[in-house]
């Protein structure tokens, strides 16, 4: 690119959390159970029940989502205080706070961009007719879904159907079957099963919402990524674009095309896997599109096909052969760096990732996700207390640049939103892999003061949504 445009003035640039990981108050105020509970006890180190007390403290990090300047903060909703079995009467104390935290967002000139459902399915769900595996499901997210517009509609303009669809239907303990230590493989039949049906569910919301709310827009947010051939082998490029195909675009295919890709219905009719369903459905998914497509990006991976190790013998050092697809490994990038969890840094694998997107849909992107993870602790500099984590703001900048590339191509990028405001608790490693601008005082199992600091991130951050460019 020789020259770079301006981000649009409305751009939201914004940050991120999700209930399960900051709200605390587990189980107060009649929330009922969610499969997040399993999650909670393989990690026993972790108190999960304060979280990071946000929902005590929401009108405090709201004052410093207002000092930073957010135009935009994503949130998620937990659906069991809404509902506490999932359906029935809804808990009016749940969609009390709710409907305090939208307000008070608007009144600070944030926008909302409210998730419907980040993992938190409600167990009794599952235990009433086996959760997403089942038809039912459609009606009772549909009924949850529109309890909401009717609710908060007034408020809030984007709404994000399903965090993370691609991740929960691999994840066991997330769709409440399994204790996530069983292989993925013995039940792929049910994986796809619920992935219909949470597809299913999404285009009946999408179509709700556009009949209740016209000025509001929806759309899912899949962790989205670019994969790279670990050779130039044609084999390899062969398992690198059926990999994207089997993991992340056959979703987005029955969710913006409304159907399935053929290359991902093969591969399950192989394997006698294919769901039944009625022929509507199609019809259905191909009606209500998503306004947008949200994606929560992180990381890169190399992947190496099955055929051109046993070819080259190259299998040393590599994973064993992944169960879950049969066709690939993932191999180790030899050039990027990562981060202590082994995730790779690539921005440039961003704006791979923007522009394939676009490509294939055409619709706007949003960035729902995207944010560096570190072990870190307080220091004292100048007599101050912070967190200097300069390797944060090296990889947000570089990741917004992508941005900006991507933007000045012409390709719509609606808003950015960091992962995370504060620190929160990560799905799988507690409070040791922060995320946030902003640190929060507590350790897995010691709540400490909860007290919010802002890092070095939180200021340079600031300066680039004042000057709505990352060059600062
Ligand atoms: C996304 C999720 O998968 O990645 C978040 O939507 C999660 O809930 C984030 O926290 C980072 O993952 P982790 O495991 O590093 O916390």
């Amino acid at each position: 690119l020789k020259t770079l445009s301006e981000f649009p003035s409305d751009f939201l640039w914004g940050a991120a959390i999700s209930s399960f990981q900051a709200e605390g108050n587990w189980k107060k105020d009649g929330q009922g159970p969610s499969v997040i509970d399993q999650t909670r006890k393989e990690d026993r180190t972790t108190n999960f029940d304060d979280g990071v007390d946000f929902y005590h403290r929401y009108h405090e990090d709201i004052q410093l989502m207002k000092e930073l300047g957010l135009k935009a903060f994503r949130l998620s909703i937990s659906w069991t205080r809404i509902f506490p079995t999932g359906n029935g009467k809804p808990n009016l104390a749940g969609i009390e706070f709710y409907k305090n935290v939208v307000h008070e967002l608007k009144q600070n000139g944030i926008e909302p961009i409210v998730t419907i459902y980040h993992f938190d399915y409600p167990t009794q769900l599952v235990e009433q007719y086996g959760g997403w595996l089942s038809r039912k499901s459609i009606q009772d997210y549909e009924n949850y879904a529109t309890y909401l517009f009717g609710a908060l509609g007034d408020e809030v303009k984007y709404w994000i159907t399903i965090n993370e669809q691609d991740h929960v239907i691999k994840m066991p303990e997330r769709l409440g079957i399994g204790d996530g230590e069983a292989d993925f493989s013995n039940y792929k039949q049910e994986a796809y099963v619920a992935n219909h049906n949470m597809c299913v569910a999404s285009a009946r919301v999408i179509a709700r919402c556009h009949q209740l709310l016209p000025n509001a827009k929806i759309g899912p947010a899949l962790s989205y990524q670019a994969y790279y051939p670990a050779t130039d082998q044609p084999e390899d490029v062969l398992a690198a674009d059926d990999l994207a195909t089997l993991t992340q675009n056959y979703i987005l295919d029955l969710q913006c095309r409304g159907h399935y890709n053929p290359i991902f219905k093969k591969y399950l009719v192989d394997r006698g896997i294919f769901p039944d369903f009625p022929t509507t459905d199609l019809a259905l998914l191909k009606h209500n599109r998503p306004d947008f497509i949200g994606i929560n990006y992180y990381s890169t991976d190399d992947v190496s096909s099955l055929s051109a190790q046993e070819k080259f013998g190259k299998t040393e050092g590599l994973p064993v052969p992944n169960k879950e697809y049969g066709i690939y490994t993932k191999t180790k990038n030899r050039t990027l760096p990562t981060t202590k969890w082994g995730w790779t840094i690539d921005s440039v694998g961003l704006r791979i990732a923007l522009q394939r997107l676009y490509h294939d849909y055409e619709l706007p992107i949003l960035i729902t996700e995207n944010g560096f993870s570190n072990e870190e602790s307080l220091e004292k500099r100048a007599g101050v207390t912070t967190v200097s984590d300069l390797k944060r703001i090296s990889y947000l900048h570089d990741h917004i640049k992508a941005v900006h590339e991507v933007i000045s191509s012409g390709i719509p990028v609606l808003g950015y939103c960091v992962w995370t405001l504060m620190d929160v608790i990560s799905g799988h490693s507690g409070m040791n892999k922060r995320y946030g601008l902003i640190y929060v005082d507590r350790d897995n199992d010691n709540l400490k003061t909860l007290q919010r600091i802002k890092k070095a991130s939180f200021y340079w951050y600031q300066s680039v949504i004042k000057a709505n460019t990352e060059e600062v």
